[in-house]
């Protein structure tokens, strides 16, 4: 089965295509990052618009690059939420009416179910059971994943989530939008230890997360900073690796509790380079294994869509033929694939 996986739940467009036997044949996502920039962040209506215009052009890219026709596709997958309605609404309407079409199966896709699975992508996927860490900008949570649509959540971040705890941040530093990636620039040429950030919630326990005070945190330092650039990349190192200590020490806990070996990162934030080499050194020393998606899947793209759809819609699933996206969507209310015997 050939499935077309579309994603327009926030500020970038995804189109990829996965084929059951080939694996990922094609994927291109385009950013809105310069369309957003100078309002420091997403503007809900430019993103719908901005969707709009980019999700037919690319999807004839990917099927180009893929060398394949419509005709080649087999089933349609899209973002049916978390995310913002309106740019949803997009994706679903294209994906519903390419299906239609065609006379196509077509499936609603929970876009975290989708970053969780995305590692399962690459050449040495982790097996089942592992924890998974999903960090992004709308969401920060522990998973115990026992197979696919098992999942029991350990943990939730109570305020901000870790992206949008970068983005702030970054903010509050001067950087421009998106603040995670420009945060990482910065902090690279920070000096370690310089401030020592709290790592909120790890005297106590449990596996919840809490990242607003470390912009409190940051408030009081910038404010006395002035415009010093080395203070200011002194401060981005900081919090960088009280994030990056924070998430660890969770994780380590986690592994622990669960007994579980294996640990998926996934989502924006994954993409950090300083919380991977944290996360290296906790892994080893716990003897457990952590899996990331590539770099490109890690931020939100077309292709984890694509993959999600086909577990899925390769066992049966399928949507009613209804625009059925939804701002909120809990990852525990899902199920095993249809058809799928659980035991
Ligand atoms: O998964 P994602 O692309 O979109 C959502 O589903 O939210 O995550 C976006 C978030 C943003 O908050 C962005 O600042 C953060 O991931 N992010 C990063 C990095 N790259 C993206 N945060 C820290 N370091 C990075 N390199
Ligand atoms: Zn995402």
């Amino acid at each position: 089965m050939r499935v077309l996986g579309i994603e327009t739940s926030c500020d970038e467009t995804g189109v990829a295509i996965y084929d059951g036997s080939a694996g990922l044949l094609a994927h291109a996502v385009h950013s809105q990052v310069d369309l957003h920039a100078t309002y420091g962040g997403v503007v809900p209506e430019l993103a719908s618009r901005d969707h709009v215009r980019r999700v037919l052009p690319l999807t004839e890219q990917v099927l180009a690059e893929a060398g394949l026709a419509r005709e080649d596709i087999d089933a349609v997958a899209y973002t049916r939420g978390p995310g913002l309605v309106g740019a949803l609404l997009v994706g679903a309407a294209v994906a519903r009416s390419l299906a239609w079409a065609r006379g196509l199966p077509a499936l609603g896709v929970h876009h975290m179910e989708a970053h969780l699975l995305a590692p399962l992508l690459e050449d040495d996927p982790p097996a089942f059971p592992f924890v998974a860490l999903l960090v992004s900008g709308g969401h920060t949570m522990l998973v115990q994943v026992a197979g696919v649509g098992r999942y029991r959540l350990l943990g939730e971040s109570v305020d901000d989530a870790a992206g949008e705890a970068f983005d702030k941040t970054a903010k509050l530093l001067g950087l421009p939008y998106p603040g995670g990636p420009q945060l990482e620039r910065l902090a690279s040429r920070g000096e370690p230890d310089t401030y020592r950030f709290p790592r909120p919630m790890t005297d106590r326990p449990g596996l919840d997360f809490s990242f607003s005070g470390l912009k409190t945190f940051t408030r009081n330092l910038v404010r006395d900073a002035g415009d010093d650039p080395q203070v200011r990349a002194n401060i981005a190192r900081g919090f960088q690796d009280a994030v990056a200590d924070t998430l660890a020490i969770k994780c380590r806990r986690a592994l622990r509790e669960t007994g579980v070996r294996r640990l998926v990162v996934a989502g924006g934030v994954s993409a950090n380079r300083a919380l991977r080499e944290r996360f290296a050194v906790m892994a080893q020393a716990e003897d457990a294994t952590v899996h990331y998606p590539r770099l490109a899947l890690c931020t939100d793209n077309g292709a984890m869509i694509a993959y999600c759809g086909y577990l899925r819609l390769s066992a049966g699933e399928r949507s009613a033929a209804a625009f059925d996206v939804t701002a909120r969507w809990p990852l525990e209310g899902l199920i095993p694939p249809a058809g799928e015997n659980v035991g």
